[in-house]
């Protein structure tokens, strides 16, 4: 295979994590990149382990709740064989609704996921947002562990994140790969 294959799954409740999936995944397209995009719910976890790089996403819901279907497999994702693997996460929330929670279950899934000796890329910075607590920012306030998507407060920035992120990606995915 010329390219590493790489795959976009996602867990979502009203769909916004899936539309931003599909422009994460169009913008790698751009970049001449084919990425696999699937519903969370309808593969069986072990197929996680058939990319050489997993892009995540996952919505968080009621203070901190995680989206069900990504809850589900709860510590199955901890048991995966994907220590030579490449992960980026992105969330979803609502920062000015749940100040207190913003996109908590994009931590839980790192926390989930952190056992596997994967190696993350993708870390986003907290500028730009405002929310006073986040699971999401693992090793200090000043960056998530991955993309924090708000589609209910700052719609307006989600294309020019994406855009941005996938970038990051792409480049540090090229340093991983040297
Ligand atoms: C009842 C309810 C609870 C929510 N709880 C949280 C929360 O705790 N933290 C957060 O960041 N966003 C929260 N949100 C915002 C959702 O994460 C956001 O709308 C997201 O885009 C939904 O993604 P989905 O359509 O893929 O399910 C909540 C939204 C609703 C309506």
């Amino acid at each position: 295979m010329d390219q590493p294959s790489i795959a976009l799954i996602y867990g979502t409740d009203t769909n916004n994590t899936e539309e931003v999936g599909t422009k994460i995944v169009s913008q790698w397209k751009d970049l001449g990149v084919e990425v696999e995009m699937h519903n969370i719910k309808d593969i069986e976890v072990s197929q996680l382990e058939d990319y050489e790089m997993l892009i995540l996403g996952i919505p968080t819901w009621d203070f901190g709740g995680i989206q069900e279907d990504w809850e589900e497999l709860g510590d199955a994702l901890s048991e995966l064989s994907l220590a030579d693997k490449t992960i980026a996460l992105y969330g979803l929330g609502d920062q000015f609704g749940y100040g207190d929670y913003f996109v908590d279950a994009m931590g839980w899934l790192y926390e989930k996921l952190a056992p596997t000796q994967a190696t993350f890329i993708g870390e986003w910075p907290t500028e730009g947002y405002e929310f006073e607590a986040s699971r999401a920012c693992i090793k200090d306030k000043e960056h998530f562990v991955g993309l924090a998507i708000d589609e209910d407060q700052q719609f307006e920035l989600t294309d020019q994140r994406v855009e941005q992120w996938v970038i990051q990606l792409y480049a540090e995915r090229a340093v991983e790969a040297a």
